[in-house]
């Protein structure tokens, strides 16, 4: 497996696999979205072979890296994201990541398992919607 910066050929991809994240409220697949997103160089897929089976977007926020999405379609792909994240903070000299996490997408084992040591609850914080936040301070220690 593979992590690439997307590009405009990859947008319809990265549709399918971040549509799981839609609600009733928000399109996150809304492909206009993703063009934009990719176009500043924000989204990142990953591939086995030339098959995606992933995609992150990360988002430079005053000084951090804020995981915008995030969605797998294999076991594992999820983890490399991640790590791929984390390194990429540490190389840009990044202190922090972090997101938000809807709380009907059941994520809060797989940032546990991931090592954000920050978690919150926010009820009624997304359109009404219960929604947690996950941070994690990158140190060189970070992996
Ligand atoms: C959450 C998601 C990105 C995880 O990707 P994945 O490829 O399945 O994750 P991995 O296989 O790399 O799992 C890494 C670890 O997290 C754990 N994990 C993964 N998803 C989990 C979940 N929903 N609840 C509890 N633990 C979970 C795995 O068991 C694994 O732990 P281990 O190494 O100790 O066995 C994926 O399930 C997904 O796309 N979900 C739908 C979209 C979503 O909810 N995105 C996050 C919303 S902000």
């Amino acid at each position: 497996m593979k992590i690439i910066k997307a590009s405009r050929k990859h947008i319809s991809s990265i549709a399918r696999i971040i549509s799981v994240l839609d609600t009733e409220h928000y399109r996150f697949s809304d492909t206009k979205r993703i063009a934009a997103l990719v176009s500043k160089g924000w989204y990142f897929i990953a591939l086995k072979g030339n098959q995606p089976i992933g995609a992150m977007c990360l988002e430079p926020i005053e000084g951090s890296y804020q995981i915008d999405t995030i969605a797998s379609r294999q076991k594992g792909t999820g983890r490399r994201l991640i790590q791929f994240a984390i390194q990429k903070c540490k190389k840009e000299k990044m202190p922090k990541l972090w997101c938000w996490s809807l709380t009907r997408y059941h994520a809060k084992g797989f940032y546990v398992a991931m090592g954000f040591e920050e978690r919150f609850l926010l009820k009624k914080q997304w359109f009404g919607e219960n929604c947690y936040l996950f941070g994690m301070v990158i140190t060189p220690n970070s992996k």
